[in-house]
């Protein structure tokens, strides 16, 4: 097994290429549907720099792309909110949260101009065990792309879990890095020394599946995860505490910046657990972050020319062949 050569972590087009091969026609992770529980409430975000909003209108959820149809303004800012209508704010076209033109001011006569023409273009949304995925243009169903993830979850609690913190944080390394990093525990000794000595490393497996790869380590005294953490084709995590998970999408900004979008989840939302979530938050945040240096000095020898693909660890290694794998599978088609 060799690693990716180092052009697809560097070169624009490829990346370009990605955004239409792996993110345009993938279910991506937007949050917890719990969050759009009124009408109006909304979540607008990216993928892979296409902007997108879904929204919970009177009937249901809907999902558009987040571009105005007249000159092409971003119409709701990224994050959540809540909106009786969606107003472009840059001429002030108005749709309905069914996506529908309602008003357009100081047009002018134009008898060619037909409102319906120029409804809001719609993208797909999917809500399963209480996380709620969009899609842009999917070439397969939701389940299809979990695949074994449905099964490895089954008899795990998260819809008891309630959403209680996002997080953003943003680093300047392509999304395959981190990806790579996230799918092996061969780095836990050198980067993460608290968390290694938190669990029997020598224990540590790393097993691909349909759709997912698993790792599993013995947790010891102390440790607030609970020794399994999951990762999801093509860009999404998810790492149970006791009494909770965090999940995360790796969400490319361009092809040498990631933005990581964290959301904790927890049984007890009670006052007298307070501390201990955000204890578990921030020592999962700060775990997080000493991956960056890494990834970051990584693409800096990937930029270079001073890398050339080296060896993959049959022992510790087989999920960062399986998500290249897969990449490669998506890039061909
Ligand atoms: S770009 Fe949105 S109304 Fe003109
Ligand atoms: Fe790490």
């Amino acid at each position: 097994m060799r690693n990716l050569d180092p052009v697809h972590y560097t070169c624009p087009d490829i990346h370009k290429a990605d955004v239409q091969s792996v993110f345009s026609n993938t279910w991506q992770l937007i949050g917890p549907a719990s969050r759009l529980a009124e009408r109006g409430d909304y979540i607008a975000t990216e993928i892979a720099g296409q902007k997108v909003f879904v929204v919970r209108a009177k009937d249901g959820l809907r999902g558009f792309r987040n571009v105005c149809r007249h000159r092409g303004a971003r119409l709701l800012p990224e994050g959540t909110g809540r909106c009786s209508t969606i107003r472009c704010p840059y001429h002030q076209w108005v749709w309905g949260e069914d996506g529908s033109l309602l008003n357009v001011p100081w047009w002018g006569d134009d008898p060619d101009f037909e409102m319906s023409d120029w409804a809001l273009d719609g993208i797909e949304w999917q809500v399963w065990r209480g996380l709620l995925f969009a899609a842009i243009a999917p070439a397969m169903t939701l389940e299809d792309q979990l695949g074994d993830t449905v099964t490895e979850l089954a008899n795990e609690p998260l819809e008891t879990f309630h959403w209680v913190h996002e997080e953003r944080l943003v680093f300047d390394a392509n999304w395959k890095i981190y990806t790579d990093n996230f799918v092996e525990g061969y780095h836990i000794p050198g980067i993460h020394p608290a968390f290694h000595a938190a669990i029997e490393f020598e224990e540590f497996q790393t097993t691909a599946h349909d759709g997912m790869v698993r790792m599993t380590a013995p947790p010891r005294e102390g440790l607030f995860y609970r020794g399994k953490w999951l990762w999801m084709w093509p860009n999404w995590t998810l790492s149970l505490f006791d009494g909770g998970m965090n999940t995360s999408r790796i969400n490319p900004i361009d092809h040498c910046r990631t933005e990581l979008i964290y959301n904790f989840y927890f049984a007890d939302l009670s006052e007298d657990a307070k501390p201990a979530r955000d204890k578990t938050i921030a020592d999962n945040l700060a775990v997080v972050r000493e991956d960056f240096e890494v990834c970051l000095e990584t693409q800096k020898n990937y930029e270079s020319g001073g890398y050339r693909a080296g060896p993959l660890s049959p022992r510790h290694e087989q999920g960062v062949a399986y998500f290249q794998q897969r990449l490669l599978e998506a890039q061909t088609g």
